[in-house]
């Protein structure tokens, strides 16, 4: 068992596990990639305050996310394709988010469905929705995730159109690889996730296959992705959306305060400052430097939680102290997953936290609740640099 102390430990396994396509697919950002990097760097630009001699015991990273209890302020983000990166990978990331007390969120576009992940799970998950055309699917995909317990449920606003990754369209992407001399020749020299995706039968988009209208095989799931999304969103359809669910509800895809006072209108629990991990818009602002003018813009209104670019427990107490109340981790537990399957993912939950705890305490805290600005030292210009 190799020894990890850190995030990078378990991308670095993760890259020789699984095969090229799906480490591809998740290590990229679209165009030049300068928000997905921005995303991780601008984090280091936010300092941390050390204080000494305050008394450090009995500390807690108990908090609540949407008023759920969680054991630190981190839930897993919805990604897509997630049993792609491991056999029935949903299942395996939801168990490890259960027992170390943190929200799974689950993908429309997963290869476990939402029942097959309520059936192999215990406690409530999350899951995550995006803004499709077709009402009746819309409202059965509530209807599964209702029935399945869900305790919430995540609009994501930002994928009307898509990103252009590279890689993606060099290397074929698709679920399950199509198999040319190329991925067979890369697959072989990854035996584990190979011998894992023989012996499971989760292999094709788990919630659309034999849902969606028209989609009843996988061969005709790549012209329902083309045609199935709602080019022409706007604030009314997302209304629609939030009558379709009477449950808690998060808008994910925030990164301009304007949109941020919009989403006050709709009902919901909670904003995700987010730029869906440098995938979308190339050039955009980083979710952390977007966080204080949105912060400043919804004050304590809404709940708002910010993903993009955190890989360690110091990006979350950076987030926190700037005034998120929950934040998301993507690739990080990806990594954790591809590099050790469900194990994987419990040891990142486990980095990030021992990260959050012992950071918190040297910045003078024993309670994530009691985080403010006050432990931050933030440049000048951080959130108005660019006009
Ligand atoms: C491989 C991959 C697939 C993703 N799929 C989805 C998805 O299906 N739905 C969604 O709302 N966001 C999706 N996202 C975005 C994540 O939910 C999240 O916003 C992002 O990963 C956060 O950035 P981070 O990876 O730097 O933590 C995906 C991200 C990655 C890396």
């Amino acid at each position: 068992m190799p020894v990890i102390t850190n995030i990078d430990d378990l991308k670095r396994i993760y890259r020789r596990r699984v095969p090229k396509m799906f480490y591809d697919y998740a290590e990229s950002g679209s165009w030049t990639e300068q928000t997905f990097r921005a995303n991780t760097t601008d984090f280091s630009e936010l300092l941390l305050r050390q204080r000494i001699a305050v008394d450090m015991g009995n500390r807690t990273t108990r908090t609540q996310m949407i008023g759920q209890d969680v054991s630190m302020p981190v839930a897993l983000a919805p990604v897509g394709v997630t049993g792609m990166q491991c056999a029935d990978g949903e299942i395996k990331a939801a168990r490890a988010a259960e027992a170390f007390g943190v929200p799974f969120t689950l993908s429309t576009m997963s290869i476990c469905s939402i029942e097959d992940v309520a059936e192999h799970t215990e406690k409530s998950f999350w899951f995550q929705v995006y803004t499709l055309k077709d009402d009746d699917f819309m409202q059965r995909l509530f209807d599964r995730a209702k029935a399945a317990q869900c305790s919430a449920a995540m609009i994501t606003v930002d994928l009307q159109v898509l990103g252009q990754r590279h890689k993606d369209i060099k290397n074929g992407l698709s679920a399950p690889p199509k198999l040319t001399p190329k991925t067979v020749a890369n697959m072989m020299t990854k035996v584990h996730w190979g011998l894992g995706m023989l012996g499971t039968k989760r292999r094709f988009f788990g919630n659309i296959v034999g849902h969606a209208k028209g989609v009843t095989d996988p061969s005709s799931l790549s012209s329902w992705t083309a045609e199935a999304f709602d080019v022409s969103l706007d604030w009314d359809r997302i209304r629609t959306f939030r009558k379709m669910w009477d449950g808690p509800l998060i808008i994910k895809g925030i990164i301009d305060e304007r949109d941020a006072l919009e989403a006050l209108n709709v009902g919901a629990d909670a904003i995700i400052v987010s730029n869906h991990g440098g995938r979308q818009l190339d050039g955009a602002l980083s979710a952390i430097r977007a966080l204080p003018r949105i912060m400043d813009a919804v004050g304590d209104r809404i709940e708002v939680h910010l993903d993009s670019g955190i890989r360690s427990g110091q990006d979350v107490l950076k987030a926190v102290a700037m005034g998120a109340k929950g934040t998301y981790i993507g690739r990080a537990f990806v990594y954790g997953l591809g590099a050790m399957g469900e194990a994987g993912v419990t040891r990142a939950l486990e980095v990030i936290h021992k990260e959050l705890d012992v950071s918190m305490a040297f910045c003078g805290h024993r309670d994530i609740k009691t985080v403010d600005r006050d432990i931050l030292m933030i440049p000048r210009d951080f959130s108005d640099k660019w006009l």
